[in-house]
């Protein structure tokens, strides 16, 4: 049994075995993280192991205080700290030229690293009391759903995990956006749980897109990733067959007469954050009932649509090779 209840005694002993080289899955305000010393080496290519992640997508550094940026990234801008003291803790990574401390797996030999803080107590504890900064991807297998709640983890990956941290259900539901400072710009490389709106608020306009580097910025930019075992298709009347188990995801409403296996609506009330909060907990939940297709309704694309979208988009183009 490694789910555990995340109270401070629970928290202390999981620091232990983060301490000692151990992974530790860990409640954010996102998804939940696979955590590992992010300064050591050997327990970070664990993560990568158990996580069957390809060892080019490089992982983000998890600090607990605003003041650690600076000892493990080279900070040169007006704007990097205007958003840090804005957006953490929050759901905002910020991708920097690393300091010599950050160890080459992190980064994946990139002279960048991913670094957030982020907006949750038990996270903050873990990082705190762990004396280390914490490596941690979401905490499914390469490619698949990210997991919103304790069991999610414990499904996929319980066997392989020291420790799974129970801290409920993660508000915001979609990971972190990702922003790069390069030459003077900041680039969106992935939208998430902090809108652009609010970032552009802040700084002035950002670019979208990838930035020509000698390896490519990875992962959550492949074309396909946070994809459910069932096929996944964006809803089409066509689609709509008797003889399927039909799953549908809409965003407020079913529009439709039609008997579907099982319905999920993201949000009744039609409120973007609650959409991103059910996003991956509903598709778990369709993959775990079984339906042989799932349909789901596209959402407006601003605010967190954008990265709600951006989920659908990459789940259901597995399916469509
Ligand atoms: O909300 C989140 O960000 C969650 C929680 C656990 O913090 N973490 C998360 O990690 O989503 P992961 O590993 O699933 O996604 C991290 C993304 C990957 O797409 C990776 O390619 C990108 O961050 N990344 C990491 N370091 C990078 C770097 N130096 N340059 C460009 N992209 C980077
Ligand atoms: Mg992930």
């Amino acid at each position: 049994m490694s789910l555990y209840k995340a109270n401070s005694e629970n928290i202390l002993a999981a620091s232990k075995v983060i301490k000692e080289g151990g992974l530790v899955a860990f409640p954010t305000e996102t998804v939940y993280g696979l955590g590992a010393d992010g300064l050591n080496p050997i327990a970070v290519a664990k993560v990568f192991d158990v996580k069957k992640r390809p060892v080019f997508n490089p992982l983000i550094l998890h600090i607990s205080k605003k003041e650690e940026l600076e000892k493990f990234t080279i900070v040169k801008n007006e704007k990097v700290i205007q958003l840090v003291d804005k957006f953490w803790p929050g759901p905002l990574t910020l991708v920097l030229p690393k300091t010599e401390i950050v160890p080459e797996i992190v980064t994946a030999g990139n002279p960048t690293v991913a670094i957030r803080m982020p907006n949750h107590q038990v996270a903050l504890q873990l990082i705190e009391a762990s004396k280390t900064p914490i490596a941690a991807p979401s905490a499914n297998r390469f490619g698949h759903l990210s997991p919103t709640e304790a069991y999610h983890v414990e499904k996929y990956l319980g066997s392989k995990i020291d420790m799974i941290l129970d801290g409920g259900k993660c508000s915001v539901g979609v990971e972190s956006t990702i922003i790069q400072f390069h030459e003077n710009e900041f680039y969106l490389l992935r939208p998430g749980g902090l809108s652009k709106e609010e970032i552009e608020d802040e700084i002035g306009k950002i670019k979208s897109g990838k930035i020509n580097q000698r390896k490519p910025n990875a992962p959550g930019q492949l074309p396909f990733h946070y994809s459910p075992n069932t096929k996944l298709k964006f809803f089409d009347k066509r689609l709509l067959d008797v003889n399927k188990k039909i799953g549908v995801l809409f965003f407020k409403e079913n529009k439709f007469d039609f008997p579907f296996a099982s319905i999920k609506i993201l949000s009744a009330s039609g409120n973007l954050h609650e959409a991103a909060a059910n996003l991956f907990l509903q598709l778990h939940e369709l993959e775990l009932e079984n339906v042989d297709l799932i349909l789901v309704e596209p959402v407006e694309e601003s605010g967190l649509g954008l990265a709600i979208m951006d989920r659908l988009r990459k789940a259901s183009h597995k399916h469509a090779i």
